[in-house]
């Protein structure tokens, strides 16, 4: 006799214009059938939460499988074997843990490469008694909302974005050594508003925008400033308040997020993958 498999699938919102919880089970993830809706869920809302799902790392990378390419972090090349990214201020678990200081800021990843990665996949292994949640904004819904002359005003400004400005975030004074090995890891301009080529569009913010081109520099402050509160104010956002085992997964291309402060000792640790990119910035 056939036994009848049960997969649980629930999907909710958490937030009106960001993010939504899918309530599942191992298997269902696993098994590949749902990510056609997990995708589709991930672009129109930019955030999912798989409450307590408690994948192992392997089962992660499994599952990250299922959604699109596997990502392997700067410096593995594509034949690295796939792994898990410690996300943690603990250097002996991380050795570049200083340098994710930046993440404490908002972000989206990988605005150094023309063709920045389309998700990132993160499960809480460790967490810290006190702070430590994730904020997440949507920046579709941010571009939306924005009224029409601001649009207009916009819409083809070009952003210098530096990787060395969000270091400068959590370190204002580095050494000029320092500050060199930062440099080094790249620069590069961006349209302001990502014309995707879905016919959405959305804002390209965040800790690494450096200035506007052609624009004075105190007005390219200013306007970057001005879209940043606009992009993370409470109707855009959603705040991860993380319980062990659970997994969330966000659409990089269409959201910023950053952490918020912990007690850097307290052994928070979070395992992450991501997807390729699959859409240059345009
Ligand atoms: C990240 O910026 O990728 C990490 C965010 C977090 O640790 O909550």
């Amino acid at each position: 006799m056939a036994t009848a498999v049960s997969s649980r699938w629930e999907v909710t919102d958490v937030a009106p214009k960001i993010g939504s919880s899918i309530r599942t089970d191992k298997a269902t993830l696993l098994s590949g059938e749902r990510a056609g809706e997990i995708r589709e869920i991930m672009e129109r809302r930019g955030v999912i939460v798989f409450p307590r799902i408690d994948l192992t790392d392997e089962e992660q990378i499994a599952f990250t499988h299922t959604l699109g390419t596997f990502a392997h972090e700067e410096g593995e090349g594509a034949a690295g074997k796939d792994t898990v990214y410690p996300i943690t201020m603990d250097a002996s678990i991380n050795p570049i843990a200083d340098y994710l200081k930046g993440a404490f800021f908002w972000h989206i990843d990988g605005t150094m490469s023309d063709k920045p990665i389309l998700a990132s996949i993160m499960s809480a292994r460790a967490l810290a008694p006190v702070g430590g949640e994730t904020d997440f904004c949507n920046t579709y819904a941010a571009w939306d909302d924005l009224p029409q002359p601001d649009k207009a005003k916009i819409e083809k400004f070009q952003v210098v974005h530096a990787m060395w400005r969000s270091q400068l975030y959590w370190k204002p004074e580095p050494s000029f050594a320092e500050f060199q090995a930062w440099m080094g890891r790249g620069a590069n301009t961006l349209p302001l508003v990502w014309k995707h080529r879905s016919g959405r569009q959305s804002l390209v913010l965040g800790a690494t925008a450096l200035q506007i081109e052609g624009m004075d520099i105190m007005e390219s402050e200013a306007l970057l400033v001005k879209l940043r509160d606009w992009a993370t104010q409470p109707q855009f956002s959603y705040r991860h308040t993380w319980t062990l085992g659970d997994m969330v997964l966000w659409d990089n291309t269409g959201t910023m997020h950053r952490a918020l402060p912990y007690d850097h000792k307290s052994g928070r640790l979070m395992h992450r993958t991501k997807l390729e990119g699959e859409e240059a910035f345009a």
